[in-house]
């Protein structure tokens, strides 16, 4: 192994390992409890949705609280908004007026949020907008809410201002608030891409700062992680042969921030098996919440985030530091796999023998994750001479569990199955 490889293995594998974040999406727009695209889809003058700069106080902001949450949720990093598209920076930046040091607030939301994170020994990645609908030289596109405003469009903009205003913040970003492991940029699009933001200079100005950070592919290039937003795919992500380390970012509900009442809120047990889904196929899970405008995680997600965490506390072996398998679970099931331990995630109830293919003779032994009991198994054919097999024809390569009558958790109930050396 080359030594630029161990470096590169390195500088990835606790992000390979980690499998689970936290993302945040904070800002003034989570006092409307709309998701943030409202201003853009309204056209809202800008006025007017400016001026919700001039209440926010989130006067309950607890980061300990949050990171506390996230850990006993079984996450590894957090991600958080420090600007969205609408301009609006929850970091003290020297580059505008518009930030939150200027609000009701008055006080820096990043440093503490940092602190909070670290100290209980998650990684932390900030997102940045790479939109920007309050920066007087961010030309109008398509998105922008005030596409349809002549008055705005006639102003003069000039493209290199905005540049030099987006890579100053990142600076500022990547410089100020100690090491960050992700830069999470959003997003490239047409018209406005690698090119525009000029991204080869960024991604050079961060590796510079931080040669370890990992960066997402919105700058328009590819570099570390593909961002698949509100899916799992279907399979792993291949680049050619290669395979690319990605990480799926969805929502509890159908909002990035804070949604009141939202109706299509997720459950615990939808959450959890998508959690696995993406583990199955060697990705993360960036899973989004939107603090209220006081500062607080709404009462919903504090309970789903408990409940994956007493989940991943009996089970987060088969998580962390797992990934995909070469064998093919049965239906309703998936597999994760770390080294010679596999683990069979059974999403539905299962009681008496389970047959899993391929797997005869290459099986030490049998456990419930979650409590540890041994689980019987025998091969397919053993169990057929003896009559006692689950009717299922021409299946000698099957091995088979015998489950108990209680299936522990019928959110997810993962059996670990050690096997044989080189299977
Ligand atoms: C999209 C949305 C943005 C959100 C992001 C999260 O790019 O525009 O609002 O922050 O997805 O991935």
């Amino acid at each position: 192994m080359t030594i630029s490889k161990s470096i590169e293995t390195d500088r990835t594998t606790w992000f390979r390992n980690a499998r689970f974040g936290m993302f945040i999406h904070w800002g003034l727009y989570s006092i409307t409890a709309k998701d943030m695209w409202y201003y853009s889809k309204e056209e809202v003058p800008r006025e007017k949705y400016e001026k919700l700069f001039n209440r926010f106080n989130p006067i309950d902001y607890n980061p300990s609280q949050w990171a506390e949450l996230a850990r006993d949720a079984g996450m590894k990093y957090a991600v958080i908004t420090t600007k969205h598209h609408d301009g609006f920076c929850l970091f003290d930046s020297k580059l505008t007026d518009f930030k939150i040091t200027n609000t009701p607030y008055g006080k820096d939301l990043i440093k503490p949020w940092i602190e909070a994170f670290r100290n209980v020994g998650l990684k932390v990645g900030f997102y940045y907008s790479l939109l920007d609908w309050h920066h007087q030289h961010y030309t109008i596109d398509s998105l922008h809410p005030q596409r349809n405003d002549e008055e705005a469009k006639s102003g003069k903009r000039e493209w290199s201002q905005y540049v030099s205003y987006l890579h100053g913040q990142l600076r500022e970003l990547l410089t100020n608030y100690g090491k960050i492991d992700i830069l999470w940029s959003d997003f490239s699009y047409e018209g406005k891409g690698a090119k525009e933001w000029e991204s080869e200079e960024i991604i050079r100005m961060t590796r510079e700062i931080n040669p370890e950070i990992l960066i997402n592919n919105r700058l328009g290039l590819p570099e570390d992680f593909t961002t698949p937003e509100q899916y799992i795919p279907e399979d792993v992500i291949k680049d050619g042969d290669k395979t690319r380390m990605w990480e799926s970012c969805m929502t509890i509900g159908q909002s990035w921030g804070y949604y009141r009442q939202d109706p299509e809120n997720k459950s615990t047990t939808q959450l959890i098996r998508m959690l696995v889904d993406t583990v199955s196929k060697d990705g993360n899970l960036l899973l989004n919440v939107g603090p209220t405008p006081r500062g607080r995680i709404q009462d919903e997600f504090v309970t789903n985030l408990q409940e994956i965490g007493q989940w991943m506390s009996k089970n987060g072996e088969s998580i962390y530091g797992a990934g995909i398998s070469k064998f093919i679970p049965p239906t309703d099931a998936r597999y994760t796999q770390k080294q010679e331990m596999l683990y069979l995630h059974l999403f539905h109830c299962q009681q008496g023998w389970l047959a899993l293919p391929e797997l005869a003779g290459k099986v030490k032994y049998a456990t419930l994750l979650g409590d540890g009991t041994n689980l019987k198994i025998e091969d397919y054919t053993a169990l057929s001479r003896a009559g006692t097999a689950p009717g299922i024809k021409d299946r000698e390569k099957d091995l088979c569990v015998l489950m108990p009558a209680h299936m522990p958790d019928p959110r997810d109930t993962v059996v670990s199955l050690c096997l044989r050396p080189n299977v």
